[in-house]
């Protein structure tokens, strides 16, 4: 079943055929997987219209291949770790045969409570085993889940459970997180205010709390599932069936559903997974992502499962009881791969080496990244005092809509170098692009980033809105996927992630858009007009800097500001809030009416003196002003 590559000559081999032969190359991998009918067809795309379409006419269930395909041999293996968020709790184990139980039981729940093929069930749960219980439960069915990360607020909530018309909610009294508890069945009451299509909603029982219980809408998990079988066949689906729905951020308007497939995701993730992380049998992998994110769906659950992996997942935080957390479950699990993000590993470092010295780490052998560009200095902390220098750092690139890992190395069988993501992945065919969207081909360049064939777990849609997908992703350089990162392509072929070049920001690994927060502080009724720039941030990578006007300048700016703030928390959540806001005059526009961000940008990150031309401007005066009272 191994899909491993094992040398970087292997590697350059097998690059090579996946893009003169790419049907080929995928035909051998998907065949590795189980399918109740074979596909006829390995691809069939444009990406005019787009129209992509994996392992045409194949029959499968994705957790047959989770969860099934390893009873027989794998059936005592640890399938799960969970590890929970005091480490004076005990945590929990799940071997592939009690996990494929619990997955069943729940299927039988929801099935019981009148879930069907297609029907669309938003999570909104703590990070605790039942979460991945509970998407597993519903690929098995055909029901289609879409996790919200339990930081999002209830306006949020209420957006993506209107946008996918979900019929169900299955969420927790509430969750832990570090020394806080956080509710979180209030707030989908909240947000159920204003949702017509969710017909119940399944609490499951986490801190013990006695929330509000809606009478014929909710009931509790334990309920639920007594007396389900734990036996429950999987749902034939179609290869190009949608197993799950995940709302991301663009640099416009509302968050969007990306929309991924069971054919295509298995395959890919699987196959990813096994060659980033260079998985081998007895290992344990742990990703400290949120299922909430991508990273989650694709590297905590989908994948290391696919995969016959024991994947750990924690509850906590990195800085819970202290900031050696991390590293103390490394050693209590004897964690093999580690794979987290760079915002968490500057947390850390800021906090101090004797947090992270105390500990052997000596199960270590890859250790990963993924979010954002790591800075040299954070690259470097991590491959010497958590890796001691023997472990190889995977900078492993890719976005919701790619669904895995697109460009990084493999293990340690890749050359690696700090700032650099490296190589994309066989089956991955990278260009760069220059303005006018010609493809450079020469080294030691800077270009567009853009995928020029399909692969497997590209998304298919944007749920509801196909012409939003194709204008977000395949209009701007025609007969491309346009990921919006700019990147630098070094002498020795390896890829350098730039940021992105549109208006999205990438806060802690988070993206948002711009138009969404300016939204937000626009529906505060102090404020007429917004503009929400990135800044560099020593922690988050990138903070938000917020531009507003007021109908007259505040008195109290302080005041004011708390504001704002809380219009952004009620309107997309706490991740969102802004670090700094100004307030302004007025925004820099064009004749033509158009906010000049590039300005905005340089004086957040404090380079006023770099604005370059301004005479374009309908009011240079403005920009002269905000200069002035510019946040440090
Ligand atoms: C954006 C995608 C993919 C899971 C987490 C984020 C940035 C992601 C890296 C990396 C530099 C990275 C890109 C990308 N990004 N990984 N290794 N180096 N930048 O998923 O929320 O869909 O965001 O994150 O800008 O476009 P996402």
């Amino acid at each position: 079943m191994s899909l491993k590559i094992n040398s970087f000559e292997e590697y350059q081999s097998k690059y090579k055929q996946s893009i003169e032969k790419p049907d080929a190359f995928w035909d051998k991998i998907a065949k590795s997987f189980q399918w109740q009918k074979d596909y006829d067809k390995v691809c069939e795309w444009n990406f005019e219209e787009p129209n992509v379409k994996w392992f045409l006419g194949g029959k499968l269930n994705i957790t047959e291949n989770v969860l099934d395909r390893h009873l027989e041999k794998r059936g005592n293996k640890l399938a799960l770790i969970w590890e929970p968020n005091d480490p004076k709790d005990p945590f929990k184990r799940y071997t592939y045969r009690e996990l494929y139980e619990k997955v069943c039981e729940f299927a039988n729940a929801l099935k019981n409570q009148g879930i069907q093929k297609g029907d669309r069930v938003v999570l909104y749960m703590p990070m605790v085993p039942e979460l991945a219980i509970a998407c597993l439960a519903c690929a098995r069915i055909g029901a289609i889940h879409s996790v919200v990360f339990a930081g999002f607020s209830a306006v949020a909530m209420a957006d993506r459970i209107n946008d996918a018309q979900a019929k169900m909610v299955i969420t927790a009294d509430g969750l832990n997180r570090g020394s806080k508890q956080v509710p979180l069945k209030r707030v989908v009451d909240e947000a159920l205010e204003n949702c017509n299509s969710v017909e119940k909603v399944i609490v499951y029982n986490c801190l013990g709390w006695e929330p509000n219980m809606q009478e014929g809408r909710d009931l509790w998990w334990r309920d639920a599932t007594d007396g389900m079988s734990k036996n429950c066949p999987a749902e034939q689906m179609d290869s190009e069936d949608i197993l799950f729905i995940l709302y991301t951020s663009g640099s416009t308007g509302k968050p969007k559903g990306v929309v991924h497939t069971h054919g295509g995701y298995m395959v890919y993730t699987a196959y990813s997974f096994q060659n980033v992380f260079q998985y081998e049998e007895s290992d344990v992998y742990w990703c400290t992502a949120d299922i909430g994110w991508i990273t989650g769906h694709s590297y905590i659950v989908y994948g290391p499962l696919l995969s016959g992996a024991t994947t750990l997942m924690f509850e906590g935080v990195p800085t819970y009881p202290d900031a050696g957390r991390f590293w103390q479950v490394c050693d209590k699990h004897s964690v093999n791969q580690f794979y987290t993000a760079p915002t968490a590993i500057r947390a850390l470092m800021a906090c101090g080496d004797e947090h992270v010295l105390s500990y052997s780490l000596d199960s270590l052998k890859v250790l990963g990244t993924v979010g954002e560009p790591i800075n040299e200095e954070a690259w470097k902390w991590y491959y010497l005092h958590v890796g001691k220098e023997k472990c190889p750092i995977v900078d492993t690139w890719w976005q919701t809509e790619t669904g895995g890992i697109m460009i990084s190395g493999l293990g340690s069988h890749s050359p690696m170098k700090e700032t650099y993501a490296g190589y994309p992945l066989p089956g991955i065919n990278a260009v760069l692009l220059d303005q006018d969207g010609n493809e450079i081909e020469e080294n030691e360049v800077e270009g567009y980033l853009c995928i020029k064939h399909p692969w497997p777990s590209i998304i298919r849609t944007t749920y509801g809105d196909h012409e939003r997908c194709r204008l977000t992703y395949f209009s701007t350089y025609k007969g491309y996927y346009f990921t919006g990162d700019g990147a630098k392509r070094a002498a020795n072929g390896m890829y350098r992630i730039i940021g992105r070049v549109d208006d999205v920001i990438n806060v802690s690994g988070h993206r948002f858009g711009t138009a969404e927060i300016e939204d937000a502080i626009n529906s505060n009724r102090l404020a007429v007009e917004s503009a929400v720039v990135g800044y560099p941030h020593e922690v988050k990578g990138q903070g938000i800097y917020a531009y507003v006007v007021c109908e007259e300048m505040p008195s109290d700016e302080d005041f004011a500001r708390g504001e704002i703030v809380e219009s952004v928390v009620k309107q997309i959540g706490k991740i969102a809030k802004p670090e700094k806001i100004q307030f302004v005059s007025g925004l820099p526009k064009t004749r033509s009416g158009k906010i000049m961000r590039r300005i905005l940008r340089k004086i957040a990150e404090g380079e006023a003196d770099k604005l370059g031309d301004t005479s374009t401007l309908l009011d240079p005066d403005v920009v002269e002003d905000i200069v002035k009272g510019a946040i440090k």
